[in-house]
């Protein structure tokens, strides 16, 4: 099976990469995906798989029937949108809407639902199970899973499988990570308020911004010394507002930041520990505080037995030299992990490196990926799809 599945990969490559192309010279901002998702439903109509459109908005949802033999239903995850940067490239088939681009590679995660998509609809026999293709837009403001997961895109699936491309990997090989992929990340907003006064007279006002500073300070502090080190919390502050004039004491600042962290107890415990903080630095010089801690996305934790399968058909069809085994995750966060409290999954990470030009990292203006990686991408997925049912 492995090599009739390379063969067609092989077979379907140059359209592949001609499909990877024009979504890479379409790219469309999250939730505004609509001509990608009219794309990506006419390339699986023309396929012949059930397409279902507008599923979380502007998702595509398509299915490939099994023979049924096996009642479980396999989810395939990938995501559409890209992001409002300027593509400074210089591909001959750059992007051609201003200040948008496909730097983080979802224009590949796309083509690579297609392609596998296509591969096992040309296996000539029917799996014994039903897969589901998901399709999602607006990964990168992680709302696209939620609005997926309202639309009953999880109904039945037992388990799910997704990808993302990773530069610091060579093209053509896979990454495989164990357990906890990326990070939970949630967005963090305090408001300090203290009271006005004339910066000459400090000891008549309550200020803001020096106890904004002990807070910030406080916490970075408190996370060396509370928290565990070997269950890792990132906590910055990204923008931060107060005061009004050079002489004049701050009666408020505001600051909002982005805590991540991996272990989902440490996870939980986050808010009140913040809060805790927050409380005791401002107590304790008179200023009054709000603390609002908004759910992100959490951790995406690899399930063991099902990231066994995509181990052993990524090292089957490419050999364990292509196949790292990822001793850490990122704190990067991805929203596939809401998808996980409905069925387990695993996610591998795809090697878009080049050898003999430099790699930029995701999100950046000069993003390139090796497009050997599709077939990589396609033949794992396809593979491992197979394997789930054996
Ligand atoms: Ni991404």
């Amino acid at each position: 099976m492995l090599s009739t599945i390379k063969d067609l990969a092989a077979n379907l490559a140059p359209r592949l990469t001609e499909i990877r192309r024009h979504l890479h010279s379409h790219p469309e901002l999250s939730g505004q995906e609509y001509q990608t998702a009219a794309y990506v439903a006419g390339v699986l109509s023309s396929s012949g798989l059930q397409v279902q459109e507008l599923v979380g908005k502007t998702g595509v949802v398509a299915e490939l029937r099994g023979s049924g033999v096996d009642s479980r239903l396999l989810a395939i995850r990938t995501d559409m949108d890209a992001l409002p940067i300027h593509e400074r490239t210089n591909l001959e088939f750059a992007s051609r809407q201003l200040g948008i681009m496909h730097a983080c590679g979802h224009d590949v995660h796309t083509t690579v639902g297609l392609g596998t998509a296509m591969v096992l609809a040309q296996l000539g026999v029917p799996l014994p199970g039903t897969i589901r293709f998901l399709f999602q837009p607006a990964e990168e403001t992680a709302q696209g899973a939620s609005w997926m997961i309202r639309d009953g895109v999880m109904q039945d699936v037992t388990s799910i499988f997704g990808v993302h491309v990773f530069p610091t990997i060579p093209g053509g090989s896979v990454g495989i990570r164990y357990g906890a992929l990326t990070a939970a990340a949630d967005d963090l907003e305090i408001i300090v308020v203290g009271e006005s006064g004339h910066g000459a007279r400090p000891h008549e006002a309550i200020d803001a911004i020096w106890i904004a500073s002990q807070v910030i300070t406080t916490l970075q502090q408190a996370i060396s010394r509370t928290q565990n080190p070997l269950r890792p919390v990132v906590l910055t502050v990204g923008q931060i507002q107060g005061g009004r004039a050079p002489n004049v004491i701050a009666d408020q600042v505001r600051m909002l930041g982005t805590v991540r962290s991996l272990h989902p107890e440490t996870s939980a415990n986050l808010p009140a520990w913040i809060e805790q903080i927050v409380a005791s630095v401002c107590e304790t010089y008179g200023a009054k505080y709000t603390v609002n801690y908004r759910r992100g996305v959490p951790s995406v934790q690899n399930d063991p037995s099902l990231t066994q399968i995509t181990e052993s058909a990524a090292t089957e069809a490419w050999g364990s030299d292509r196949v790292q085994i990822l001793l850490e995750p990122s704190l990067g966060a991805e929203d596939f992990a809401l998808y996980l409290d409905h069925a387990p999954g695993t996610m591998f990470r795809l090697g878009v490196g080049f050898d003999d030009q430099p790699n930029y990292p995701l999100h950046h203006p000069q993003f390139v990926v090796n497009e050997a990686s599709i077939l990589t991408g396609v033949v794992t997925m396809a593979y491992a799809a197979y394997k789930y049912w054996l």
